[in-house]
């Protein structure tokens, strides 16, 4: 990739990561890109680094528009590796007069880098510095999705450097928004909110109300990954209203795992009783057959969740523990709830998913079915019936 002027001097100079495929769990199918941003003014100032092994595109991009050791200031809007693993050596390229951080992002440095000689300037909501024509002002975003976290704001040019937030991961030779396709960016861009952000989205709320207070006039958003927001950047912001306020629509899940298809007769007549009774939109997800991170893109903005699992060892099937500790940590909210599954002797595996949706607070509206050994037709009435229950259930809410 190559450098790109997004406004009159201010460039993007990240770099594009097309292969990787796993982003600590979260399955990155279509790659990403950990982006950074030059602006050139009176103070040079480079906002965030990528990841160490990308540094050298990085280099490559910055010398396209300046010779980096020209760089005056460095922004670190986040401390993760994906944005600061090339850090040390960028400073040791740059050496740069400053180096603006949050409070917390001083801490996350010092933690990560050891390196207390580094010329760090702490800054927080509300603080600003001059580049020159330019103006950045800071905002602190803890827990968006690290401690650390801040935006950088640049009033003159209406131009919000977002770090994590309203990114997505895709790696694109395309830059901005209008360039690629809309569904397709929407999807990656709930994915990420959803495995990233959901656990946080009470914070989000608080953040979207302080910045409409604030009334920041916002015609670009530039995340750290995926493309830049120019053509609509409000499409991202109301969109991130909707899943910070856990949205959902007549929309039914079932995640199971199965040992010899006997729990999956049992979600194929769950299903068949939801769209009996007018859900059409279900989606059936084999927890083995699907990576934990698309099924809870799916849970998003669903508002059944079905679980099922045979029972194995007294307990519920490896692939479901994965998928359910990963749901519970991601703490989704407004969800009916039932489970089901086959079981050969002791049958606990219904008891071990119910707790689990307890534990989520989910609106459980059944016991559960269980069924031993192989369903017979009559056997899986039972599951059509509960399958109905649970349309009615969401139509009802
Ligand atoms: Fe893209 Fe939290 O790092």
């Amino acid at each position: 990739m190559s450098a790109l002027e997004i406004k009159k001097d201010i460039y993007w100079v990240g770099a594009v990561d097309w292969n990787v495929r796993d982003f600590h769990g979260y399955s990155t199918e279509r790659g990403t890109s950990y982006n950074a941003y030059l602006i050139k003014d009176e103070k040079i100032t480079l906002f965030d680094t990528v990841k160490k092994e990308l540094k050298s595109d990085l280099v490559h991009n910055i010398y396209q528009v300046v010779d980096p050791t020209k760089i005056d200031y460095m922004v670190v809007n986040h401390v993760e590796m994906d944005h600061s693993g090339s850090l040390p050596e960028m400073i040791e390229l740059i050496k740069p007069e400053k180096i603006f951080c949050s409070p917390m992002g001083k801490k996350v440095i010092l933690d990560h880098f050891h390196n207390a000689d580094w010329p760090l300037e702490v800054v927080s909501t509300g603080d600003s510095i001059s580049l020159g024509k330019r103006t950045v002002q800071f905002l602190e975003t803890k827990m968006l999705h690290w401690p650390d976290s801040m935006f950088s704001y640049i009033p003159e040019e209406k131009l919000l450097i977002s770090s994590d937030a309203f990114g997505h991961h895709w790696a694109t030779s395309e830059r901005f928004d209008d360039e690629v396709d809309t569904h397709e960016l929407m999807i990656h861009s709930s994915k990420y909110y959803a495995n990233i952000l959901m656990i946080f989205s009470p914070i989000v709320q608080k953040l979207l109300a302080q910045v409409k207070e604030m009334d920041l006039q916002i015609d670009m958003i530039a995340p750290d990954h995926g493309v830049i927001w120019r053509k609509s950047p409000e499409t991202i912001i109301n969109a991130y209203d909707r899943w910070s306020r856990q949205e959902t629509i007549d929309k039914a899940v079932i995640i199971y795992d199965t040992m010899w298809h006997s729990t999956e007769k049992m979600a194929k007549a769950i299903e068949s009783g939801l769209f009996q009774e007018g859900i059409h939109h279900i989606k059936m997800l084999h927890a083995r057959k699907n990576h934990r991170s698309d099924i809870i893109t799916e849970v998003l903005d669903a508002k059944a969740i079905i679980l099922g699992s045979a029972t194995l060892n007294n307990n519920i099937m490896p692939a479901m523990a994965d998928v359910l500790t990963y749901m519970k940590g991601l703490r989704p909210k407004n969800k009916i709830g039932a489970a089901f599954g086959s079981f050969g002797w002791s049958g606990e595996a219904v008891k071990h998913l119910n707790q689990y949706m307890e534990d989520m607070g989910f609106d459980i509206i059944d016991d559960g079915i269980k069924i031993k050994n192989v369903p017979t037709h009559e056997t899986l009435k039972h599951c059509v019936e509960l399958g109905k229950s649970i349309a009615k259930a969401i139509k009802g809410k």
